[in-house]
């Protein structure tokens, strides 16, 4: 048997009985870096070419990221031509700094150092394994011999710097697997590069501090960090970094609760591309922040666009339940969910609160460039409120609570049928169909209406309200005449020298259907046939009379093309 947890044990915990991260809250965005073109990158079935390379660092830089890690030009020649077409076009801002990856090797510093020629800002970042399990199995090397290669890179890296003068340089020193190294010996390793690059509080070493591999729950990561944040010395000549990979899925968190722990910056890629389960999404931990009414410090409000790009450059997908991203994260399936976002959307635009609160949606989907129009789409398991809201919020008809049922069972029954879900316009469609385009048997020709005030015996004004009209009916032109206490009143005494069944007037609503002079009128129209069923009709004009009796022949069509429940 090969699947046995037997084989494994648990990550031991770190001893901090004075942590204080767990009282701690994000206020700031953290210095952030990108590491899409380079940890990403290597992570691609098929690595991005110079051009995509290019477009996926513009759309870095129009989202604000102002360090970047561009690669690893040291080990593959396409990464050193497009470091050198960055540097020879021109392309690289004055206040953005460029990040390149070298292993703590000699041939490959000073290959690292060719390609920076006439660079701005570079931090040149250099790295060696420190995990126990890489000590003893990969290098078979003890703790002096692995820190003897990140001193020799970290002097060899000081030495070569000296040729570049008009280079801003700083320098970033990963004990790469640090979650399988000692603390202790991280915290040794870090203080002897640190003791050769000579960090101060203006001209700080980056200490990065890669969950090369996630090993353990978020907490005992953010005690790590606590821990190496408390014990390094000269703790204000350094910037310590995170860098979580997301083996576990929780990468995000680890780096959250590691920079209430006390970091100061975070790698990571958009997406979380990156080996293996990828790196920390830097998308959702931007937005995780923003949410919290954090300025991120990073621009994601054209979020389609980005998730274009990054899909074009890297082949990737992006899961439809991407967090702030995915086609289906502003969608409510549920029927209580649509009611209770329909309530709070209402109450956010109605209230005039600045703070956004409503049911599931823990942001505001068009500060990402998302449309409301994304958020409730009908399936066979949306209620009578989805339906309703889509053709208020969408096209403007405010159906009549009483007539919410109605019109929903026959959108439930396609959904049934079909087994899909159906969008704003598919509904609409469904509604034209059942409603406004329906004008058989009976059909409104013309009209004329006539009211008169008289005063009866007791001296009281009366109304009365009479109706001339021709409605066609089969192809038949039929004159009628009628009255009543007001039009509908006296349209329905019209109807009874007809064939039409019987219809009792059971209720009436009506609104604009937009603003302005020339603005349409709907009205709602319910009746009951002589057994009692309930039926709508709906008719719209530019004026309200003719909308009202457009309505009562709608449902008077309706009944008799058996359209009716
Ligand atoms: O995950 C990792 O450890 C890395 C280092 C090279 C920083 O990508
Ligand atoms: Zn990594």
């Amino acid at each position: 048997m090969s699947y046995d947890h037997r084989k494994y044990k648990p990550f031991p915990p770190v001893s901090l009985p004075d942590r204080t991260w767990p009282e701690k809250t994000i206020t700031k965005a953290p210095r952030w870096c990108s590491v899409d073109l380079r940890d990403g990158n290597q992570a691609l079935p098929v690595p991005m070419s110079v051009e995509e390379k290019l477009e996926l660092f513009d759309l870095l830089l129009k989202i604000g990221f102002k360090e970047i890690e561009i690669g690893f030009p040291s080990a593959s020649q396409t990464e050193y031509d497009y470091l050198r077409t960055l540097i020879d076009r021109n392309l690289i801002p004055d206040d953005v700094t460029i990040q390149l990856l070298t292993q703590s090797r000699e041939h490959l510093i000073r290959r690292s150092f060719e390609a920076i020629r006439g660079c701005k800002n570079v931090v040149m970042h250099f790295y060696n394994s420190t995990s126990t399990v890489q000590r003893n199995v990969v290098f078979k090397k003890d703790r002096e011999e692995i820190i003897k290669i990140a001193v020799e890179g970290a002097k060899l890296i000081k030495e070569i710097a000296a040729e570049y003068p008009d280079t801003n340089l700083s320098y970033e020193y990963s004990p790469e697997s640090f979650t399988g190294t000692e603390l202790d010996f991280a915290v040794e390793i870090c203080e002897a590069v640190m003791d050769v690059l000579e960090p101060t509080p203006e001209k700080k070493l980056i200490l990065n501090l890669p969950a090369t591999v996630e090993m353990h729950t978020p907490n005992i990561h953010a005690d790590q960090i606590e821990w190496f944040s408390k014990n390094i010395k000269n703790r204000d000549c350094v910037d310590i970094s995170l860098h979580t990979h997301n083996d576990r899925g929780t990468g995000v968190a680890a780096a959250e609760l590691a920079l209430m722990a006390g970091a100061d910056r975070v790698e990571g890629t958009l997406f979380g591309n990156g080996e293996r389960t990828g790196n920390t999404d830097l998308i959702t931990m931007a937005m995780n922040l923003y949410s919290q009414g954090v300025d991120p410090c990073l621009d994601f409000s054209d979020i389609e666009h980005i998730s274009n790009v990054y899909k074009r450059c890297t082949r990737m997908n992006v899961h439809e339940r991407h967090p702030y991203v995915g086609e289906l994260v502003y969608t409510a399936f549920s029927g209580s969910h649509q009611d209770a976002i329909k309530k709070g959307l209402d109450h956010y635009k109605t209230a005039g609160s600045s703070f956004w609160d409503v049911p599931y949606l823990p942001l505001d989907p068009s500060d990402l460039g998302r449309e409301y129009e994304a958020i409730i789409r009908i399936n066979s398991q949306s209620g009578k409120g989805g339906v309703a809201y889509i053709l208020d919020s969408q096209f403007g008809y405010k159906l009549p609570k009483a007539m919410h049922p109605e019109f929903s069972r026959k959108i439930q029954k396609i959904t049934d049928e079909t087994g899909k879900e159906l969008k704003g316009k598919e509904i609409f469609e469904q509604f034209s169909k059942e409603y406004l385009e329906v004008k058989e048997p009976w059909a409104l020709v013309n009209y004329e209406i006539n009211a008169r005030l008289d005063v009866n015996d007791a001296g009281e004004e009366v109304q009365s309200v009479g109706i001339s009209c021709s409605l066609k009916y089969k192809g038949e032109v039929l004159k009628l005449e009628g009255t009543g206490n007001g039009p509908i009143d006296a349209f329905f005494h019209a109807l009874q020298s007809t064939s039409a069944p019987k219809l009792h007037f059971i209720s009436y609503d009506e609104h604009a259907l937009s603003e302005g002079a020339d603005s349409q009128a709907v009205c709602y129209i319910q009746v009951a046939d002589s057994k009692g069923r309930s039926n709508f009709g709906v008719g719209v004009d530019n004026s309200i009379n003719a909308a009202s009796l457009k309505a009562l022949l709608c449902a008077l069509d309706r009944i008799e093309a058996g359209l009716a429940d």
